[in-house]
């Protein structure tokens, strides 16, 4: 006997009627989308996972039209009737169904429903808290329905890329020990042994290296991954990697194994050929060019190095800031000429919002008298000489119309500062090519990137005990190999060989060759202030593991939730997760977290120290 697609109660699929069907009796069921009573006829709109369909109730059929004056939105019906065509004019080619309606002969009520806390359509303003709280009513919504339906093709397509790649999938635990990756940890009281503690992963990363001592050569799972860290749009408590490791390789089996995978998802979701390979950036080139490790590379506004430039100036703050070694920046904006006064103001305020001392504008106008050599309009363009403004202009690749912006100061704040405004400026001024509407996906690998970031610039929680320098990535990513010797003499300088992939500005995936070798790993977690006795005891089971015969391998985590966003155009990864959590990581729906249980505690041997006030 064969199964129905649509399930034992229906014969077929609402969204799938056309006109072929006419004069067949069919039953559908599903959800009353709209609802239209004429007191003599009842049009309903009936919805299911296919589609929708137009249901008429009419007086022949008059316990159906009873049934159907009685229906409100979101009930479900199972509706049998006939096949119709519609009479012209009352064809709907907004409707897959359009041309067809159904003839209910019967309408079962199967489920009623309480008003809906709000409408089951696309583009309606409705708080997130709303949305979550009742998220099976927001899932019914067809953008979020087809978004967990993309994320579940792109999960298949990933499975078909590893599986042909001969990737074996393995899973890692959930309780474990804490794996580092630069959160906090979320951990889970043991019952059976008072007094301790499970984490959560923040990533499989060192099991899937453990599987790579075990031999697995290729691993891949599609892994949850827990991190307490602050929230924002593209980054969630909990999320899911594409989590990826190989052995006896190198950088160029992993960039080659996922530009095949990037390439067949775009292929098989949005009919888009990626050209391939992806372009690579080194980390020193992105922050130079772009301010930054994650450059959007759809439009150009590239940063200026002014240092050549302005090397004799007299121009106070751009004096200062190279003498004390660092840099002026310039970035120019394409018809920034039109901003008013107020508006150069305006951003002004955004650079001081940023930490910025200031920040300098001009316009690129032409020369006096029509001389080829266009000229700044500038509070500053008096304190500058005519070889400054021509260098400048030059060094922006500034034209007449656009305004040119510069800001001085130590070199890394000014890049990131320049970096995040070229982004900021190319937004607000609609400068930044639509990615799904113009098909523009500009993947980048960014790679060889500094070993470790100075502990004062970072987010990390453990950065305070750590001795000034915290990993780049993670701990466990190999040097480059010119400073395998040495790097702990000099640290500010050492690279890993470690790569990122970017998409239009945002982190997609990242991952590293790893230290294969026991010692260097303890050289890496002594320089990061973790002693020998520290290192046993967090990460004893990885030294161990080394130590008994490990392969070169390599690997790479994409962000599935991350990938699916940007596959389908979505603002946050809160669209393409079926249940998150809110930006304080609140989940409405289940209303966690909630309360700890007495009995569980005292079972767990804990006891709550005062509430610290909510933050
Ligand atoms: P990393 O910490 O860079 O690397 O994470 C890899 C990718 O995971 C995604 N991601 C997140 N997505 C949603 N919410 C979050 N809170 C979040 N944090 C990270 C991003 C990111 O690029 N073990 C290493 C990988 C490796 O070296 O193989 C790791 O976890 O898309
Ligand atoms: P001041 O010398 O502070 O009056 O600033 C003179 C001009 O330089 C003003 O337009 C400031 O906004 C600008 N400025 C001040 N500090 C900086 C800076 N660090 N980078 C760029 N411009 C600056």
């Amino acid at each position: 006997m064969s199964i129905s697609p649509y399930g034992a109660m229906r014969s077929h699929g609402a969204g799938t009627l056309r006109t072929d069907h006419v004069g067949e009796t069919v039953t559908v069921a599903g959800w009353v989308d709209t609802r239209r009573d004429h007191g003599g006829v009842a049009f309903l709109d009936l919805r299911d996972r296919s589609g929708i369909v137009q249901v008429v109730a009419d007086p022949e059929a008059s316990e159906a039209l009873e049934a159907a004056h009685r229906v409100r939105p979101e009930w479900v019906l199972k509706v049998t009737g006939t096949v119709r065509a519609r009479p012209d004019g009352m064809i709907n080619d907004k409707l897959d169904t359009g041309e067809v309606e159904v003839a209910a002969t019967s309408i079962e009520v199967l489920s009623e429903a309480q008003t809906p806390p709000f409408p089951v359509e696309d583009g309606i303003e409705v708080s997130e808290e709303l949305r979550l709280h009742h998220r099976y009513v927001d899932l019914r919504r067809p953008r979020m329905a087809s978004n967990l339906r993309v994320r579940s093709q792109v999960v298949s397509i990933i499975r078909r890329v590893m599986d042909r790649n001969g990737f074996v999938d393995v899973e890692t635990p959930q309780l474990t020990r804490p794996t580092p990756e630069g959160a906090r940890d979320f951990l889970v009281p043991s019952r059976l042994q008072p007094g301790e503690s499970y984490a959560l992963p923040q990533s499989p990363q060192i099991f899937k290296q453990l599987l790579m001592v075990a031999g697995i050569e290729r691993y891949y799972q599609i892994a949850r991954c827990f991190r307490d860290e602050n929230l924002r749009a593209d980054r969630q408590p909990e999320f899911t990697q594409l989590d990826v490791e190989l052995s006896f390789g190198d950088e160029e089996d992993v960039y080659g194994i996922m530009e095949e995978l990037f390439a067949e998802i775009w292929r098989e979701i949005l009919d888009v050929e990626l050209p391939l390979p992806f372009p690579r950036l080194t980390f020193e080139e992105s922050m130079r060019r772009f301010g930054t490790d994650k450059p959007d590379l759809r439009f150009g506004m590239e940063l200026a190095d002014l240092g050549a430039v302005f090397a004799d100036t007299e121009v106070g703050v751009f004096k200062g800031a190279l003498e004390g070694g660092g840099s002026v920046i310039a970035v120019a904006l394409p018809g920034g000429g039109e901003l008013t006064r107020r508006e150069f103001d305006e951003w002004t305020e955004w650079a001081k919002r940023r930490g910025a001392k200031g920040l300098a504008w001009g316009v690129v106008e032409p020369g006096p008298d029509g001389a080829d050599a266009p000229t700044l309009r500038s509070p500053l363009t008096k304190f500058m000489s005519d070889a400054e403004v021509a260098g400048v202009i030059t060094a922006a690749d500034a034209q007449v119309g656009d305004a040119i912006f510069f800001g001085a100061g130590p070199t890394r704040f000014v890049r990131g500062l320049m970096g995040a405004l070229r982004v900021a400026l190319a937004g607000d001024r609609g400068l930044i090519p639509d990615a799904l509407a113009e098909a523009r996906w500009e993947f980048v690998w960014i790679t060889e990137p500094p070993m470790f970031d100075p502990a004062e610039e970072s987010d990390d929680p453990t950065a305070a005990t750590s001795e000034g320098w915290v990993p780049n990535h993670h701990p466990f990513t190999s040097p480059a190999p010119e400073f395998i010797d040495d790097f702990e003499q000099r640290p500010g300088e050492a690279t890993t060989r470690a790569y990122d992939i970017v998409l239009n500005g945002t982190e997609l995936a990242s991952g590293s060759v790893r230290i294969h070798d026991a010692d260097l790993q303890r050289r890496v977690f002594r320089f990061l202030g973790i002693s020998d006795e520290v290192a046993q005891e967090r990460f004893g089971f990885l030294l161990r593991g080394l130590g008994y015969g490990t392969p070169p391998h390599c690997g790479i985590a994409p962000g599935l939730d991350r990938v699916v966003m940007l596959l389908v155009g979505a603002d946050s990864i809160r669209e393409v997760i079926a249940f998150p959590k809110t930006q304080t990581g609140a989940c409405p729906l289940a209303g966690a977290p909630a309360p700890y249980d007495e009995d569980a505690l005292t079972e767990l041997g804990l006891r709550l120290a005062p509430t610290p006030a909510k933050g």
